[in-house]
């Protein structure tokens, strides 16, 4: 039986974000890094919650990959189940924003409508789409887990950038852009933050 419940209703939280922004000293706020399988999400979203952490700041990674061994365990890779992954993030992320985290989600999250519906879901100013933006090319060379290898010989159906959409941000919070020679996320040649503000807020 799988049905939607209907007798349900919100309960009010009596702490609310301003409390708990006075608390912890900072705004919940979800930083949503995508792109392709070896563009350096992870790797990015790892020194950023490093160096939040050392700054005394409360932030926390939810990792496309590590939740596919939990909360989204029943997922696969079709649009429909990477639809709902993405869903499943974003409420997850949501969730840890309104008790006053900065969220780092690191997924592929190839769809632009997924990541659309994600931010309506969270407040208006606390969510910054952030572009990993490296090239196929640089992302198949590097092959940390010679997933590209794998899917170039038929061994993966539907990976992105290969036999599966990735579209990328049109306008997205910051772009990271990497050149077609860089070899790991450590430098990229272009950023661009046009809400900087946001994330200081
Ligand atoms: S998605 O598209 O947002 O639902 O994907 P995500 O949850 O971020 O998981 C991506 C990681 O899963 C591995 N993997 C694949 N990626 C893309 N396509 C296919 N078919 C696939 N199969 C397995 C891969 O390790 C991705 O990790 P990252 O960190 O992105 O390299």
């Amino acid at each position: 039986m799988n049905q939607v419940a209907t007798n349900v209703r919100w309960h009010h939280a009596a702490v609310g974000p301003e409390e708990r922004a006075q608390r912890l000293g900072q705004r919940g706020v979800v930083v949503w890094l995508t792109g392709l399988s070896g563009a350096g999400k992870s790797t990015i979203a790892a020194r950023v919650d490093a160096r939040l952490h050392a700054r005394g700041r409360h932030s926390y990674i939810l990792d496309g990959d590590n939740l596919r061994f939990g909360l989204c365990r029943d997922l696969g890779f079709s649009p429909e189940d990477r639809a709902e992954n993405v869903r499943r993030l974003g409420e997850a992320a949501r969730l840890l924003q309104d008790a006053g985290l900065i969220v780092l989600v690191a997924a592929i999250s190839p769809y632009r409508e997924d990541r659309a519906r994600v931010r309506e879901r969270v407040p208006a100013g606390h969510f910054l789409e952030v572009f990993v933006d490296a090239p196929l090319a640089v992302c198949e060379s590097r092959d940390p887990k010679g997933l590209y290898r794998r899917a170039r010989a038929g061994e993966i159906a539907g990976f992105s950038g290969i036999d599966a959409p990735y579209e990328p941000p049109d306008a997205p919070d910051l772009h990271l852009l990497f050149h077609a020679d860089a070899t790991s996320p450590h430098a990229p040649v272009d950023s661009s933050l046009p809400h900087a503000e946001a994330a200081e807020a």
